[in-house]
């Protein structure tokens, strides 16, 4: 792969923070892994995400690899063996060179220790390397934990704005964006 990265957006303000934690990118063949994590967001923070946790409890087998195979790429945190926390990119369909970063989540007992932010900069390294020129997301406008994270990190409001699907549309979101500033990349989409 070669990659020539202009200049980005991305803050990197944790220098001093002393987690120990390794992020794994699960294949189709970890889907087990992947629907375990992923059950335990959807249960626990049911507002931060557009699915629900009974929809996805219902996916089958087939579901969860077509998820891990089509082009988005999934990364799980790992602190002391156990996963901890997750999120995934993939390209947008509405805008080929954007990234979507999708389904952030630590769990609760290991949060307020840099895991977020160590899984965003896998996001943006992802995106990167695979020659997207930005990473967008939408947060819920009273998602103030996120909302903070994302702020810290770089990523600034577009304007955008956005509901959950019913029968919660009563949760308003708004689009965050950063740039990643001139990159030119051959590598396709991993
Ligand atoms: C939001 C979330 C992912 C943050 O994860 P985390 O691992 O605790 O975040 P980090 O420790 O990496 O924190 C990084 C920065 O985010 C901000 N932040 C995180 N949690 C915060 C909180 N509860 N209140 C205010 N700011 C917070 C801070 O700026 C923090 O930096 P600091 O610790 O130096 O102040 C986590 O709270 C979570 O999973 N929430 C439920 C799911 C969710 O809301 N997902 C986001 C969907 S868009």
């Amino acid at each position: 792969m070669s990659c020539t990265e202009g200049r980005s957006n991305l803050v990197e303000n944790d220098q001093e923070r002393t987690v120990t934690m390794r992020v794994d990118r699960p294949t189709e063949d970890d889907w087990q892994r992947v629907r375990s994590i992923r059950l335990r967001a959807l249960a626990d923070a049911p507002d931060a995400f557009a699915r629900t946790f009974a929809e996805e409890a219902a996916f089958a087998e087939a579901d969860w690899r077509k998820r891990l195979s089509s082009g988005s790429t999934t990364f799980i945190a790992v602190e002391d063996d156990a996963d901890v926390g997750m999120v995934t990119g993939a390209g947008r369909r509405d805008n080929p060179g954007t990234a979507g970063l999708y389904g952030m989540w630590v769990a609760p007992g290991n949060r307020r220790n840099g895991v977020a932010l160590g899984l965003v900069r896998a996001v943006v390294d992802w995106a990167r390397s695979n020659g997207f020129s930005e990473v967008a997301l939408h947060v819920a406008d009273q998602n103030s934990a996120a909302i903070q994270l994302y702020e810290q990190m770089g990523f600034a409001p577009t304007g955008g704005i956005s509901t959950l699907p019913p029968p919660r549309e009563h949760i308003t979101e708004h689009e965050r964006s950063l740039s990643l500033g001139e990159t030119i990349c051959d590598a396709t989409i991993a």
